[in-house]
């Protein structure tokens, strides 16, 4: 691809992640989580990313997400470099432009859903959007449980302020880490429900790992990742489709396992 290619497809990516390398430990146990991924994540779209436990997922994510740093390469967010950035910087792009909502919901006990919601913006010292702050409760059905803690409410509900306070700001992308993963399956289809509804009808940008197939087929696109690289992507699955990557992929990885076996080591 030509640079000037590159440039008119990556304007207005939310998020975009060039070569990005991640390795943790030394010599003969360094572990190459990412190897060099470089994607792009178009605005308005929901993109799973797929792929065995360990090719990482939750690396790129967290990466992307301005939570860790990359060994080398660079993410740009909302047309900000990350890496350019000072603390003071960082902090305010994670919670001004970037919602994250994770497996085990990280919500603060002592507090009612209205104040876990409200809490990223009152740490940023901004106050809510009423019209946005009414269309997020509404679009995510917890009106009648604003004043209740989350020992109150069933864990799909906890999920779902959790996904309320990831889109409190309007950020220009939402990261959700297995966000179904704690929950039965009907409760995961209402938090995934909430999801599709807020790119189709508030044009929100979000990225999703998952180990679901069903999960995955609410999403425009899935990225497969295995051993740190991205090895494959579908546009518009199937619930069939994906079934049949993932199938592929674990056949795949399962060889190169007997294969290094083989070799005596
Ligand atoms: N903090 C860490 N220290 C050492 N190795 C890590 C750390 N985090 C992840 N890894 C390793 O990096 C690889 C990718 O991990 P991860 O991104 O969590 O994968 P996934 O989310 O796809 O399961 C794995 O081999 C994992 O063991
Ligand atoms: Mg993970």
């Amino acid at each position: 691809m030509t640079l000037e290619a590159t440039t008119e497809t990556t304007r207005d990516a939310a998020a975009r992640a060039v070569d990005l390398r991640k390795s943790y430990g030394s010599g003969d146990s360094e572990v190459h989580a990412l190897d060099g991924v470089s994607v792009e994540f178009e605005r308005g779209a929901f993109t799973a990313i797929m792929g065995p436990s360990g090719s990482g997922k939750s690396t790129l994510m967290h990466c992307l997400a301005a939570l860790d740093a990359p060994t080398a390469g660079r993410v740009v967010v909302d047309g900000t470099d990350v890496g350019s950035l000072n603390d003071k910087a960082l902090t305010a792009l994670r919670r001004e432009r970037i919602g994250f909502v994770f497996q085990a919901f990280n919500l603060i006990p002592t507090l009612t859903a209205r104040e876990n919601i409200l809490l990223p913006l009152d740490l940023a010292g901004t106050k809510p959007d009423k019209g946005w702050f009414d269309t997020v409760i509404e679009a995510v059905g917890l009106a009648d449980r604003l004043g209740h803690r989350p020992a109150q409410m069933s864990g799909g509900q906890q999920q779902r302020v959790a996904c309320a306070r990831a889109l409190a700001s309007r950020p220009a992308i939402v990261f959700a880490d297995e966000p179904t993963g704690n929950l039965d399956s009907a409760s995961g289809a209402e938090v995934l429900a909430f999801l599709r509804r807020s790119v189709d009808e508030f044009g929100q940008t979000v990225v999703m790992v998952t180990h679901d197939a069903i999960a995955a087929s609410y999403c425009d696109r899935v990225i497969f990742l295995a051993d740190g690289l991205i090895v494959d992507e579908l546009d518009r699955p199937t619930r069939d489709d994906i079934l049949a990557h993932m199938t592929a992929l674990q056949d795949a990885a399962l060889k190169t396992k007997a294969a290094t076996d083989g070799t005596g080591t």
